[in-house]
């Protein structure tokens, strides 16, 4: 049953209070709920409809006497006063059986909870749409030692604890969590000096890996007042940490609940790059208080409301704690390798969708990231000024709102004049524009001239042209910039800028800093790319122009065979050689493009991408690469070896990058010895991950597997990384069959999502190996797929995604995937949610 942004009615009541009193069981939990609705005067229905999924009702009550509501398919009807009344209703739940990790459920014997997106109909009879705000007070009734739910703290006692959340929130906000943890406390003093107790809740055991994540909270805190002027409105913060868990964490009012995966940190256990992602997510969560919770969204298809401004909010407080290039630069690699996937395939959806079957399967990185970069695009369009004051407008008008897109832009265009009629495409149009660019030059005239197109996408035959902001700089022949960045406003499907004056043709430097997630099309050359990739005052451009030299030679490898192209390795060697250069920044520009990433250069310039000469390729290039550096490999390596203790910090893991990227040079010539080096006397995570792949790469990894095992055997999440390094890093005729080995392992467990993607998501991380020519890959990750379902649809129907690529593949593999994606269709029973994703990955 499809649902439809058109159809958006308002509900037929309101909330003013509720009430609600567990009494928690694993098996029988008993949930009793006291609710006052009174008639919404904005609503022409008045249907009672509240929506319950897998309750079990005991008895409902209004205003006291006892009523026989009609219990239907995913709810209850009932009759009711046409005033204010009481609901009243006892419910039976039980946790333990809860494997879809939705609603309130079990994980290592604590109770937790998710409810985000319907997940609240699972706990008990509600109005369970975002639009329906209400401040709750809990009643928490077992033995368990913490009992935590939203907002304050009220009475305590023996056997029960109560909580009063007084802001008004909807649902999917609500959370509780009961069991035997241990905290890690802190405080922190808001701007106007409110004393606020802080917790991160770990099971005993985890108190160590806690303090990080403590300190990136209170920047988190302080980032929020000093750049948006947010200040925290409750006396306590709560953070609690699950090993099951479907997504990355949930920002419930005052009680965020976290995958351990994205909350726990140590030196010995995590890498740089787990520490910077527990830093974001933090934060995530954190400015999700304001930017989700105080404005939360009218309805789901409003998603990227609160998740594209969070994700854009995310990643300014990263570029200020670390550094902004290398936080951009990454952040555009992950885009191109899952965004724009997305976006040129049967998933294709706009920013704000205008139908879904299952909400869960919209959180996706186009309503996550591209909408951060519509945010971006809005921020460069009117500046940095009129951005604030729009920020401030949108938190003074939409205070305890649930608000729409259309909201969010009026803000923009009623503090700037602006009309954003045609930015909003940006929001309504799937597809990833292609801007093609032809320059002429003639008498100090230099022109641009830009087109702009979209593909088609599932639904939307026929785009309209946007409004593109195109950053721009100009460089002399000499090297020196001569016109310094500006943004071009590109609004009609044709347009040319003129920039005159010039002493001679300038070379462009042309969507500085990515400024729109569009896809440019020019030819160049590599003279001119090594030009740009040695001179270019912008660091993304710079690393851009680096990595466009690399496409091109591995595509003339693919295509026709070519050896490894000396421009390019000529030029990377000079930027890697170069110590004015931020040493992750080098690091990044030593990476190569991915092979997700060259097969759709192939697939879009009309080949037909081989997964295994894509692979072929990029291991000739490594290995031409590690070769020609390895002087400049062995001083990298020795030059950045950090002497000081650990410390997570942006420059130490810089040095680490750029030291582990020599290793991995070194290593495809030495036979592995500096690796194993390295791994023997590691005392980080980092050090350790980096050495142990370098051993598996060169076919010297046995022992340190086993070793590395038994070292952290007691340790979930280092074990996760055990299983998927192991997946990663065989080779594509070994992928699937290491992967089917692996889940014999004892500690492979198909319910826990973070051992199941460790596993078969790694296996679809191997590109080679999962579109494998004999059709294995396609076959495991089908097999545990439908095995999954029935478990967790959820995080089943995520990893069908990785079959969205299928069409690009030649006819036997297309063959072999579409079989795959049939007989996952063909299950009796299968969920909503993966029905939904396979009947769209499968197209017509
Ligand atoms: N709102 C959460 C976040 O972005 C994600 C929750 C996703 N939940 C889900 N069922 N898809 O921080
Ligand atoms: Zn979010």
């Amino acid at each position: 049953q499809t649902i439809y942004l058109k159809d958006y009615q308002p509900f037929g009541f309101e909330i003013d209070k509720v009430h609600l009193t567990f009494r928690l069981n694993p098996e029988k939990t008993r949930v009793i709920s006291r609710i006052v609705f009174r008639p919404n005067p904005e609503a022409e229905e008045r249907d009672f409809f509240l929506h319950g999924e897998e309750l079990d009702l005991i008895w409902a009550k209004i205003d006291g006497a006892e009523v026989t509501p009609i219990l239907e398919d995913g709810g209850l009807r009932c009759a009711v006063p046409e005033r204010a009344f009481t609901w009243e209703a006892e419910v039976e739940i039980n946790p333990e059986a809860n494997t879809a990790l939705e609603g309130l459920y079990m994980s290592n014997g604590m109770y937790c909870t998710q409810c985000e997106a319907e997940g609240f109909r699972k706990i008990t009879y509600y109005p369970d749409r975002p639009d329906v705000m209400a401040p709750f007070e809990v009643r928490i009734e077992g033995d368990e030692k913490v009992k935590l739910s939203n907002g304050n703290p009220g009475a305590s006692g023996d056997g029960f604890a109560e909580w009063h959340d007084p802001w008004p929130k909807p649902a999917y906000l609500f959370a509780l969590v009961a069991g035997d943890l241990v905290n890690h406390p802190d405080r922190f003093e808001t701007m106007s000096g409110r004393d606020v107790e802080l917790n991160i809740w770990v099971r005993p055991g985890d108190e160590g890996k806690c303090a990080f994540g403590m300190e990136a909270l209170k920047a988190s805190m302080r980032w929020d007042e000093d750049v948006y002027g947010r200040e925290y409105d409750l006396d306590i913060f709560n953070i609690v940490a699950v090993d099951d868990f479907n997504m990355g964490a949930m920002e419930n009012k005052g009680l965020n609940i976290f995958n351990s995966s994205c909350v726990l940190a140590s030196p010995e256990t995590s890498t740089d790059g787990n520490f910077e992602r527990v830093e974001a997510i933090i934060a995530h969560e954190y400015f999700h208080n304001w930017t989700g919770n105080r404005i939360t969204c009218r309805d789901w298809f409003q998603l990227c409301l609160k998740e594209g401004l969070t994700v854009f909010r995310d990643a300014q407080f990263t570029s200020d704690m670390r550094s902004e290039p290398v936080k951009r630069i990454s952040d555009v690699i992950a885009l191109r390798a899952r965004q724009f996937c997305e976006d040129n395939g049967p998933l294709a959806h706009p920013v704000r969708p205008e139908s879904f079957v299952e909400i869960n399967n919209f959180y996706t990185a186009t309503v996550y990231e591209k909408g951060a970069e519509v945010i971006g695009m809005l921020k460069t369009l009117v500046g940095d000024e009129a951005y604030a004051k729009a920020l401030d407008l949108y938190f003074e008008r939409h205070d305890g709102d649930a608000a729409t897109i259309e909201d969010w832009l009026r803000v923009f265009e009623d503090t700037t004049g602006r009309d954003l009629s045609q930015f909003k495409r940006w929001y309504e149009q799937a597809g990833t524009p292609r801007v093609k660019v032809r320059d002429t030059y003639k008498d100090g005239t230099f022109t641009l001239h830009l087109e702009q197109s979209t593909p088609p996408t599932p639904g939307q035959d026929v785009k309209d042209a946007r409004v593109i902001p195109i950053a721009i700089g100009l460089l002399a022949p000499n090297g020196n910039e001569v016109v310094p960045t500006q943004v071009l406003e590109m609004t009609q499907a044709n347009q040319s800028f003129v920039f005159e004056g010039l002493a001679s043709r300038p070379v462009p430097s042309i969507l500085r800093g990515f400024s729109a997630p569009v896809i440019l099309e020019r030819e160049s050359d590599n003279a001119e790319r090594a030009f740009l990739l040695a001179h270019d005052t912008d660091p993304f451009n710079k690393w851009e122009a680096g990595r466009a030299l690399a496409r091109d030679g591995l595509l003339a490898m693919i295509r026709n065979g070519a050896g490894p192209d000396d421009a390019y390795l000529d030029a990377i060697e000079a930027v890697a050689r170069d110590d004015n250069l931020d040493p992750a920044f080098r690091a990044l520009a030593l990476g190569l493009p991915s092979q997700e990433d060259l097969a759709q250069s192939l697939y879009e310039a009309g080949d037909t991408p081989d997964p295994q000469a894509i692979w072929d390729a990029l291991e000739t290039l490594k290995q031409a690469q590690a070769q020609k550096m390895q002087d400049l490999a062995t001083r990298l390596y020795a030059q950045y070896q950090v002497d000081e203790p650990y410390a997570p910090n942006a420059e130490q893991s810089g040095a680490r990058a750029l030291a582990n990227a020599a290793l991995g040079m070194i290593s495809r010539v030495d036979g592995g010895a500096l690796a194993q080096k390295q791994y023997d006397n590691a005392d980080n995570m980092t050090q350790q991950l980096a050495a142990l792949s370098c051993l598996l790469k060169a076919g010297k990894g046995a022992a340190a597997v086993t070793a590395f095992y038994d070292q952290w055997k007691h340790d979930r999440l280092v074990i996760d990384k055990w299983f998927s390094l192991q997946i990663l890093q065989a080779d594509p005729d070994d992928a699937a069959e290491v992967t089917q080995i692996l889940t014999n392992h004892p500690d492979f467990t198909m319910k826990n999502p973070n051992r199941f993607r460790a596993t078969l998501g790694a296996l679809t991380m191997n590109t080679a190996g999962f579109h494998h020519v004999s059709g294995v890959g396609y076959g495991v990750l089908a097999d545990w797929l439908i095995k999954l379902d029935p478990i967790n649809p959820q995080t089943t129907a995520r990893m069908c995604t990785a079959f969205e690529t299928w069409k690009r593949y030649d006819e036997t593999r297309q063959e072999m995937a579409a079989r795959a994606l049939d007989r996952i269709l063909a299950q009796p029973e299968l969920s909503r949610d993966t029905t939904e994703m396979v009947t769209r990955i499968r197209g017509a």
